[in-house]
């Protein structure tokens, strides 16, 4: 059986190397897996990787959600690679020939996840964007069949909002990883933000969430230990027997 801390991704949604360093010492016994993401690694670059791995034994996510041709992409993903990172991101919405792209290109045996709908997103943005009125009022089926042309193409898993988790996993199979992030605890004291399709920790695991992102609520806690043990707590309780 995993330990609850396997299952948290910790966001380090920071600017500088300082501010993220001093967040990896604070939880790095209380997190699974550290996600740098394009603040942090636009600003500060790829020592910020090695910092986190020489100081924790937890696994690095470098979420750059790429997005561009294929040739551009499988330059940055070889060039990504060589970091060692555990986990990645691309968004679906070049098709499957991006995502094989990279499935093909994968030296290091990096765990490629599928970006389908952002958790910022809800049907009014899709409605603006021009998706298909079927997706618009179920946002459940457009992460479906992005979650599809993800697993066809060979990627291990997709990131979706706790929402659609367990309709992932009941089509694409359980061994199909699901990365939820939009997490937002009950006692959370983060405000209204820019997550909109959201749900508790014991929501996602319960529903088949292998991960979940949880930035905010932890962060913006007076104490964060306490906060990500709250989170493991939720965990505990939550997993599947
Ligand atoms: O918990 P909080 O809202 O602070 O988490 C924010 C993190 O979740 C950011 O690092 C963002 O990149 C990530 N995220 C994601 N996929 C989404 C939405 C947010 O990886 N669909």
């Amino acid at each position: 059986m995993r330990n609850p801390r396997d299952y948290l991704i910790f966001p380090l949604d920071l600017p500088t190397y300082d501010e993220a360093i001093r967040y990896v010492d604070l939880l790095k016994d209380h997190v699974g897996i550290f996600k740098v993401g394009l603040e942090l690694f636009v600003g500060v670059g790829p020592k910020i990787l090695h910092a986190i791995r020489d100081r924790s034994a937890a696994g690095i996510f470098l979420d750059l959600k790429f997005h561009d041709i294929p040739a551009t992409v499988k330059g940055a993903f070889l060039a990504a690679s060589a970091y060692g990172i555990a986990f990645t991101t691309v968004h679906c919405d070049e098709g499957g020939g991006l995502l094989r792209t990279m499935v093909e290109n994968n030296p290091s045996g990096t765990k490629i996840l599928a970006v389908t709908v952002l958790t910022s997103l809800d049907s009014e943005t899709l409605k603006e964007l021009g998706y298909q009125e079927r997706y618009v009022s179920n946002i459940t089926d457009l992460v479906l069949r992005k979650a599809r042309i993800a697993k066809d193409a060979g990627c291990a898993g997709v990131v979706c909002s706790g929402l659609e988790v367990e309709a992932v996993k009941a089509q694409l199979g359980k061994d199909f990883i699901a990365v939820t992030p939009g997490i937002r605890p009950a006692w959370s004291v983060v405000g209204k933000d820019d997550q909109k399709r959201i749900i508790t920790p014991y929501q996602a695991i319960q529903r088949g969430a292998d991960y979940i992102v949880v930035g905010r609520p932890i962060r913006a806690s007076e104490n964060p230990i306490e906060a990500a043990k709250k989170v493991l707590h939720e965990i505990e309780t939550a997993i599947p027997q």
